[in-house]
């Protein structure tokens, strides 16, 4: 396949300095070597640079200018025919990546569905908000909530429908997005649930859904969905995540789904990380998402009916 490795060091929607780093630490740690090892084409098309932004500007206007910028080169990437991979960077910058997704979407008829591996349902509005973080808020902007203007390229095409959504790894929620989680039916697979059924029985059923419309499958990978102690990088830290080998057989699966169009790595955040192990982690899960297998046979699993 051919990708495109596209850098959104932003950091602005989140209070913790550090995530502009991320971009760069996941180029160290060898992300564009590893894909080409696997046999992808990979242009690392350098880092995107929002226009008009002031410097020190903070808040929704500083993210809408990384968000129309972003969107813009994954829209151009998709109608290459490339898979984005959008580096961050907060969450914040998924509002750009999956707006030029949906879009792209939009034009080629295809029916667009996402995947939001995370810790968080990132589904506050400016109202619900405790923190006033945008990182916590790119799904209910995305989704339509009121409350935010201006953060689009016009003319926007209409917004994500929630139940287009799944939150899988969910275990902390702020009050007032719970109502709108519940109330907008956002498909949920919480930790309740994984500890309960495992992540494949849930995910494989996100999968056949998308897989019977032939859906492009939005990937957005938040490294706090991971549990801390394999990735300590995160400023948002939140115990009892997914450990190495499910984040491995998910990205397994995903690859193996063949529907995922493309990908956002974020909240990655240098500044807290022990010796690049939370970076390189994020790299060998990539892989694996993008192909890399254990042995160059089926699988066990795939040998079943
Ligand atoms: N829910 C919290 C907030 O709104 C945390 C959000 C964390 N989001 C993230 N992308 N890490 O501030
Ligand atoms: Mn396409
Ligand atoms: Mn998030
Ligand atoms: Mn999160």
């Amino acid at each position: 396949r051919h990708i495109a490795l596209i850098g959104a060091p932003i950091e602005v929607g989140t209070s913790e300095p550090g995530a502009l780093m991320g971009p760069a630490a996941l180029r160290t740690a060898g992300l564009v070597r590893t894909l080409r090892d696997l046999g992808h084409t990979v242009e690392d098309r350098g880092d995107v640079a929002p226009a008009g932004l002031a410097p020190g500007a903070t808040g929704l206007p500083a993210v809408a200018a990384w968000a129309k910028a972003l969107s813009a080169s994954v829209e151009a990437a998709l109608a290459e025919g490339a898979v984005p991979i959008a580096a961050g960077g907060d969450h914040s910058l998924s509002l750009g990546s999956v707006d030029g997704a949906m879009r792209h979407c939009a034009r080629t008829g295809r029916p667009f569905r996402v995947l939001w591996l995370d810790a968080h349902a990132d589904f506050n509005t400016p109202e619900t908000s405790p923190s006033g973080n945008v990182h916590g808020m790119p799904l209910a902007a995305l989704c339509g909530e009121p409350g935010f203007t201006g953060l689009f390229r016009e003319p926007s095409p209409p917004p994500l429908d929630p139940r287009h959504v799944h939150l899988f790894g969910l275990r902390s929620v702020d009050a007032g997005e719970r109502a709108l989680v519940r109330a907008r039916r956002v498909g949920v697979t919480d930790m309740r649930a994984i500890d309960e059924f495992g992540v494949v029985a849930p995910l494989r059923r996100v999968l056949e859904q998308a897989a019977a419309e032939n859906a492009h499958l939005h990937v957005s990978l938040d490294i706090d969905f991971l549990d801390p102690s394999i990735a300590p990088a995160v400023g948002t830290a939140v115990p009892g995540g997914a450990t190495f080998r499910e984040a491995h057989l998910i990205m397994e699966m995903l690859h193996d789904c063949g529907l995922v169009g493309s990908l956002d790595v974020v909240e990655l955040n240098p500044f807290l990380d022990e010796r690049g192990r939370s970076a390189r982690v994020l790299v060998e899960l990539v892989a694996s998402l993008f192909g890399r297998r254990i042995l160059d046979r089926p699988s066990h699993s795939e040998a079943l009916p």
